[in-house]
């Protein structure tokens, strides 16, 4: 079944493999997509679906080093080198938008911008910073209104310049501990004044976020990735989970967005997001349903098969495997993926994993 066509939205996938959202740190000038970028992804155009990168849709969004953004018109040109060579390859590929919110360090961002969070806690743990090495993460500012109002205007700002730069979506990043899982997550956001509280306040800034992307791009061009129970950048377990994702999909089925795509990092070392909240929140949305974390050829097919997924999205065997598509076609050998290279600038351990001969 996976190498079956599928329809997303307006796009037309040539098979149900996705290439999970891969954070790569090659965008080493002013965070503009390069033409190094563009091999990159144009090697790997036989997934049914790129989802590209974490990319910020502000310069207060770019956490980490290295990082793509997608809010000036370099970052569009730069875009558009990586989906016409997707495109040219009969590839479809949505621009995944990461604002890293507290996961971040002062020293990763442009002059003026800065960190900030649904509240004042410092994320635990270091970043990585090119100029001075592991640091511990800067504290955030606590967001006011008008920090959130600019906030879901970068995003809609960003999600037209995503159409502009040839994308055939967006996805938006909700998971893994990121500025819009920052607001879903209680550990994290310790607000009181309706964007944080009860389940509802919690989901709002998600909301209105999703609200404004799909007013400006339509809904059917906008994806979103959420991780219930992650771990990941200090978010951590809480009582109503359950309750508040139920509640947030059954909100976007009515918006009808392009897909709702589920991770469940228990594969590497993340708590397993029970089988009932994945059925519940497949059931509760009308749209397409994507599936990612720990998936192998035979496992996919088989959450394909019962109907757990529509599309199974695929991380570290996409970076490894430029032809990865080909290869579980043929039942051929995979490459491994060398975690040295995952965030180093250059071609090395990016561009240079071998395809199949001939
Ligand atoms: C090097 C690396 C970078 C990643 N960057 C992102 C990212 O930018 N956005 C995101 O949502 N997930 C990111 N992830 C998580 C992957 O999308 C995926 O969920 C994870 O690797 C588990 O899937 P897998 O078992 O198929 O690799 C990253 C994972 C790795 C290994």
């Amino acid at each position: 079944m996976i190498f079956e066509a599928f329809s997303l939205g307006a796009a037309n996938l040539s098979n149900r493999a996705v290439m999970s959202p891969l954070t790569r740190s090659r965008a080493v000038d002013n965070n503009t997509p390069n033409s190094l970028m563009a091999t990159y992804y144009s090697q790997r155009a036989g997934a049914g679906l790129i989802i590209t990168e974490g990319t910020s849709p502000s310069p207060n969004g770019l956490g980490y080093a290295r990082i793509p953004g997608l809010f000036n018109d370099a970052h569009v040109q730069g875009w558009k080198l990586v989906t016409d060579a997707v495109h040219a390859k009969g590839g479809k590929i949505v621009v995944q938008l990461m604002h890293t919110g507290r996961v971040s360090h002062q020293a990763n961002l442009p002059d003026g911008a800065e960190v900030l969070g649904p509240s004042s806690d410092t994320c635990p743990g270091e970043m990585w910073t090119d100029g001075h090495g592991s640091q511990l993460h800067t504290a955030p500012r606590e967001m006011t209104d008008a920090d959130i109002a600019a906030a879901i205007h970068e995003f809609a700002s960003a999600a037209r310049l995503a159409i502009v730069a040839g994308f055939d979506g967006i996805e938006l990043h909700a998971a893994n501990g990121y500025l819009l899982e920052q607001f879903l997550n209680p550990n994290v956001n310790r607000r009181t004044d309706g964007y944080g509280g009860t389940p509802e306040e919690r989901n709002r800034f998600v909301l209105e976020v999703v609200r404004a992307t799909t007013k400006e791009i339509g809904a059917e061009r906008v994806g979103i990735r959420l991780s219930p129970y992650g771990v990941f950048n200090a978010t951590g377990p809480f009582a109503d989970v359950y309750e508040q994702y139920m509640a947030l999909v059954q909100e976007l089925s009515t918006l009808g967005l392009m897909y709702v795509h589920v991770l469940d990092h228990s594969a590497i070392g993340a708590p397993q997001v029970p089988a009932k909240l994945k059925a519940d929140l497949r059931a509760a949305f009308s749209g397409p349903f994507i599936l990612a974390g720990g998936f192998d050829k035979d496992s996919a097919q088989q959450a394909l098969n019962e109907g757990h997924a529509d599309l199974i999205a695929m991380g570290r065997a996409f970076l490894a495997n430029p032809d990865l598509v080909e290869r579980l076609r043929q039942n051929a050998p995979l490459n491994t993926p060398d975690p040295s290279t995952f965030y180093t600038p250059g071609p090395q351990g990016y561009t240079d994993y071998p395809a199949l001969a001939g």
